[in-house]
């Protein structure tokens, strides 16, 4: 773990995003489908998440230590923290047998963007991952796809907000609200070579 004094680099700029969903009716004369291409890249990196075999001596030195907070459990396998307010969890713990890097997560402008980016990716033959979906704990919508190591990148936008109020629990829920379930592999945790 490498610490830096330094200041937080703002999240790329982006658009607000108008909706017509719910009660909200704020996009008047706008083609969504002409806009929702426009950006999809990502504007920051939100989070990331690690294997370990030692989940609770892990929270315990990152909540003690370095002040972050829990923000949600599921039960006897994830771990999610925050850095107070603002995202629901910008770090976490999976349980696993050993030390590994689960995924690292970047924030995108929309759900559109989200799915465009997947298209993207399966259509230079990327493998499909996981999505689309949204997840229970966080309540972002995402996508997961393969990265080069072993492990995956998430591409998630409307992920919760939380304040000084929050108050963590404990759930046994699975990772996903709706969508299809986790491919087998999404909780592989390779061996170190060697
Ligand atoms: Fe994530």
């Amino acid at each position: 773990m490498q610490l830096l004094d330094e200041t937080p680099t703002p999240a790329r700029q982006v658009a607000e995003v108008l909706t017509n969903m719910g009660a909200s009716r704020q996009r008047i004369g706008v083609a969504q489908w002409q806009q929702a291409t426009g950006d999809v890249m990502p504007r920051r990196l939100g989070h990331s998440l690690l294997f370990t075999p030692q989940p609770q001596q892990m929270t315990d030195f990152y909540t003690t230590v370095l002040g972050l907070r829990v923000s949600d459990r599921i039960h006897d396998l994830v771990t999610f923290l925050n850095a107070g307010p603002g995202d629901h969890h910008i770090f976490g713990f999976i349980a696993s047998s050993h030390p590994g890097f689960h995924h690292a997560s970047f924030e995108v402008p929309s759900i559109d963007a989200i799915a465009l980016g997947a298209d993207r990716m399966r259509s230079r033959g990327r493998d499909a991952g996981w999505g689309l979906g949204r997840h229970t704990i966080g309540s972002n919508f995402f996508h997961y796809n393969p990265d080069p190591w072993g492990s995956w990148i998430e591409w998630f936008s409307d992920i919760d907000q939380i304040d000084d109020s929050w108050v963590a629990r404990d759930w046994d829920v699975p990772p996903h609200l709706w969508g299809a379930p986790p491919p087998v592999t999404f909780l592989r945790n390779l061996e170190p070579p060697g």
